[in-house]
């Protein structure tokens, strides 16, 4: 094992993604956000496109907890599973509070602690305090428990296996670069398709190797598909939103659904988005409204400014796209 220690070292010392920005800081509220962005979006798209603004817009975990979430939501628009969001939200508000005679308010260096906080699993609590705190445990990320079913020959793993796995493999005296590097691993040499075993540092202890595909053995579910009819109702070039109460994106704005379309509206197209458990179709009509009623209605640059999602942000493009294209 030790051999293969230091070869996992010597491979991040030069194949690594050693200047990733949450790996050179030591800032807690730093690396709890990257941590939390990285849980179901790729290192790429966090790096150019919202870790750093997110930091811009609120520096600190304080300046965090004293905006409205409004503006949280704003920051957190097109990353997807925009809970997330609200429990960083929640918990700096939580952490400030606890530490309102701080000057600064911080994360715990406990996993214990760390897990009581909202939207911290047992994944983020380690990487936190193993990142953050410098404590010498494993973390595990979907890259991660790819690599120990393939090491172990797992098809179907418990998760309490993958720990005791996981706490039995760690490098402990360098587990900073080490749980680094797992996931460097992960990403690049063990890759769900065409692993590169012939070059990767775990390749004298991987059992898996001579057949590294069959392991974690695949998934196959077939995601149900729900259907909505969109309504987005116009009155003087403006266009109807409303905030969403509902638990499914909750507090983003965005077009009303319709059980039944009005005879008088016009269908301009579908639009679909995949979430996790199923995928949404959306048919989409318009309807000039005579007059305003009680709705809130919003010029498209205004839209702009508002927090909306993936799927609203694709219903607002084919209107914007039919009305150019149909000379309206
Ligand atoms: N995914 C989760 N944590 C990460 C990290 N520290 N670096 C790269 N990808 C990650």
């Amino acid at each position: 094992m030790k051999q293969t220690h230091t070869n996992i070292q010597n491979w991040y010392k030069f194949q690594g993604r050693v200047d990733l920005p949450w790996r050179t800081t030591t800032d807690p509220y730093h690396i709890y956000l990257s941590e939390v962005m990285l849980q179901q979006t790729q290192v790429k798209t966090v790096l150019e496109k919202y870790y750093f603004p997110f930091l811009k817009r609120f520096p600190t975990l304080r300046d965090l907890g004293d905006a409205p979430l409004d503006n949280v939501l704003k920051m957190w628009e097109g990353l997807g599973y925009y809970n997330r969001a609200k429990n960083l939200h929640k918990t700096a508000q939580i952490l400030s509070q606890e530490q309102a005679q701080e000057s600064a308010p911080t994360l715990p260096s406990n996993i214990n602690e760390l897990i009581k906080l909202p939207g911290i699993g047992k994944n983020t609590a380690h990487a936190v305090a193993a990142f953050a705190y410098k404590k010498p445990i494993p973390v595990m990320e979907a890259n991660v428990k790819r690599i120990l079913c393939r090491l172990y020959k797992l098809k179907t793993p418990t998760d309490k296996q993958l720990w005791e796995l996981a706490y039995g493999l760690i490098d402990k005296e360098n587990a900073f670069i080490y749980n680094q590097a797992m996931m460097d691993i992960g990403a690049t040499l063990c890759r769900p398709k065409n692993p590169s075993c012939k070059i990767c540092p775990l390749k004298d202890i991987c059992q898996g190797k001579t057949d590294p595909t069959l392991y974690p053995s695949k998934k196959k579910h077939k995601v149900p598909t729900r259907e909505q009819n969109i309504m987005i109702s116009v009155y003087n070039h403006k266009l109807s939103l409303s905030q969403r109460t509902g638990k499914f994106l909750h507090g983003l704005w965005g077009f009303p659904t319709i059980d039944i379309p009005l005879c008088a509206s016009e269908y301009i197209g579908e639009v679909t988005h995949t979430y996790t458990h199923f995928k949404l179709v959306c048919k989409v009509y318009i309807y000039d409204k005579v007059d305003q009623e009680q709705e809130e209605y919003f010029y498209t640059e205004e839209i702009q400014k508002l927090a909306i999602s993936k799927v609203d942000d694709k219903i607002l493009k084919l209107y914007l796209d039919t009305i150019s294209t149909n000379n309206y």
